[in-house]
């Protein structure tokens, strides 16, 4: 048997297209501003993909790019214009920002209701109470994947490896919400490799190329790689040993054409959720 390939490309696609015909009928446009600081060539990529998604959408969407020696006052003061233009529903600060920039100061700096990304501490407090906001895309493109792949996630035992703000604890909330007994797994973990083993669901978010094993993976497990890597030929590859584990495995997403284009559908279906909040909708 061998897994089925979760293909978070065709899924990002269709919701894509839904939410353009949804933004057609909305009377405004959405307005996303991206924000990029210095040259971290891994974040040309994303934001450019980003700001043409957006566009597709018929969202009113631009990139500022900043140069790497933008002061921290500077950023901050171009976020609170962001803040204060009515034009603008969402505003995504692209990390990893400089080091000469405190990311923290600036993540909390982004009104709430325009943090399409749900990095403020705001955001992130509603997911962990379980209240309403703007959730993290990528922990948001992880969940629909698995409701895509019919995953029954009340009682079954999730192991997520991985313990960021921007994936690891938010879709570790997530699976808690909906009722999973969820394990998150980091680099002091003790026997990395059994407390896999136990696990109906991995979600791989660590950032090292192929660390999980395919005798890490129990059969007809599900497992979510969100790690995009570079491998020794320069190909993308993920956090999981994808040769290793797709024979065994229920269900798996690939790299690249996994859960990367899902972060993108969700971060414009989180602009349309801000410019809805925004209007009292
Ligand atoms: N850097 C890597 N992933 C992300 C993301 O989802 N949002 C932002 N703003 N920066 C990132």
């Amino acid at each position: 048997m061998s897994a089925t390939i979760l293909d978070g490309k065709a899924l990002a696609a269709r919701r894509r297209a839904a939410l353009a015909e949804r933004v057609a009928g909305l009377g405004f446009r959405p307005g996303l501003r991206v924000v990029r600081v210095g040259e971290d060539p891994a974040s040309g990529v994303y934001v450019r993909n980003k700001d043409r998604a957006a566009k597709e959408a018929g969202f009113d969407s631009a990139t500022l790019q900043l140069p790497e020696g933008t002061t921290e006052a500077e950023l901050l003061a171009l976020v609170r214009r962001l803040n204060d233009d009515p034009a603008v529903d969402g505003i995504l600060v692209q990390l990893p920002l400089p080091a000469h920039i405190r990311t923290d100061a600036v993540l909390d700096a982004v009104d709430p209701g325009k943090d399409v990304d749900g990095f403020h501490p705001v955001n992130q407090g509603a997911l962990a109470l379980g209240r309403p906001g703007l959730v993290p895309c990528t922990p948001r493109g992880v969940m629909l994947l698995l409701e895509e792949a019919k995953v029954s996630l009340s009682g079954a035992r999730a192991v997520v490896v991985g313990r960021s703000t921007i994936v690891g604890k938010p879709v570790a909330a997530l699976l808690l919400a909906a009722n999973a007994t969820v394990t998150v797994a980091h680099s002091r973990t003790r026997d990395l490799a059994s407390e896999c083993r136990r696990a109906e669901i991995i979600v791989a978010a660590v950032g090292r190329a192929g660390l999980v094993r395919g005798d890490w993976v129990a059969n007809e497990a599900t497992v979510i790689d969100v790690g995009i890597n570079r491998g020794a030929d320069g190909r993308l590859v993920g956090d999981v040993a994808f040769g290793e584990v797709v024979d065994h495995a229920g269900a798996i997403t690939p790299v690249p054409g996994g859960v990367g284009p899902m972060t993108i559908a969700c971060l414009l279906e989180n602009t349309v959720q801000a410019a809805l909040g925004r209007r009292g909708a």
